[in-house]
């Protein structure tokens, strides 16, 4: 059975001591934990975490990344740049980045395929709003932002690991229920399935207001091979509590 992947996304917090003190507090507690652990971090604090977490059982990753290979991008980070900390994973089409930033389906897409071009594991988001909920439009959202990135991809779509956030979830304290994630887990396994003879390989991680009290039963689900974590991972108790439910 593939292993669980919790990944934590620091989104735009932290600093210096910080960082140190909560990755030290995380080391102290992981022990040898029963899944996959990451990171996603602010770009400025790349190098530092890659410092501390190297050799460790925790993999890095960035936030974002450009989809062009290098040039007058300014404020740019390419997959090259990343490599040479050490990030293993790059969260891809974030909804925050789609709605503050205006990235659009195929600028995700790209990103995606610029990641796996470059060795670098997209996690590529996806996830829809409350009015999009609301009209009944959920499906019919996640599998157009999923289309796009299959379709950019081909078969290396088996190397993607997949993340779906409800917009109406992401922070806000209300998760989705285990019933309504597995529910969109399960059409996107099916859209991977029909898109790759290895779908099997994916991990597709849920995402929004993940806590200690409700991450168990989101993680017992089929279709839910993790968790992609945004408030409950700057706390180390917290997030070391959602691993243990992830092993
Ligand atoms: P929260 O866990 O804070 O709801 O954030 C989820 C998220 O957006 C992770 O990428």
């Amino acid at each position: 059975m593939k292993k669980k992947l919790i990944a934590g996304n620091w989104k735009m917090n932290g600093g210096l001591a910080a960082n140190e003190a909560l990755i030290r507090n995380l080391l102290a507690g992981l022990g040898t934990p029963g899944c996959q652990v990451a990171l996603c971090v602010p770009t400025a604090y790349l190098a530092q975490c890659h410092d501390l977490l190297n050799g460790t059982g925790i993999d890095l990753g960035a936030q974002d990344v450009s989809q062009h290979e290098a040039g007058a991008f300014t404020g740019e980070i390419s997959c090259a740049m990343l490599k040479e900390f050490g990030a293993r994973y790059c969260l891809v089409g974030h909804s925050e980045r789609r709605q503050y930033h205006a990235e659009t389906d195929t600028v995700v897409a790209l990103k995606a395929q610029r990641a796996l071009a470059s060795g670098i594991t997209p996690i590529v988001c996806v996830g829809e709003t409350l009015a999009e909920r609301e009209a009944g439009r959920t499906e019919e959202v996640v599998k157009r932002q999923l289309a796009a990135v299959i379709h950019a991809n081909g078969h290396c779509i088996s190397e993607i690991v997949l993340a779906y956030e409800p917009v109406w979830a992401i922070g806000t304290g209300k998760t989705a229920s285990a019933e309504q994630a597995q529910q969109v887990h399960a059409v996107l396994r099916a859209q991977l399935k029909a898109a790759s003879s290895q779908s099997d390989r994916i991990l597709l991680l849920y995402g929004g207001s993940m806590n200690p009290v409700n991450a168990a039963q989101l993680l017992a689900q089929a279709d839910i091979d993790g968790g992609l974590i945004g408030g409950a991972s700057l706390k180390a108790p917290d997030f070391l509590s959602i691993i243990a439910s992830a092993g």
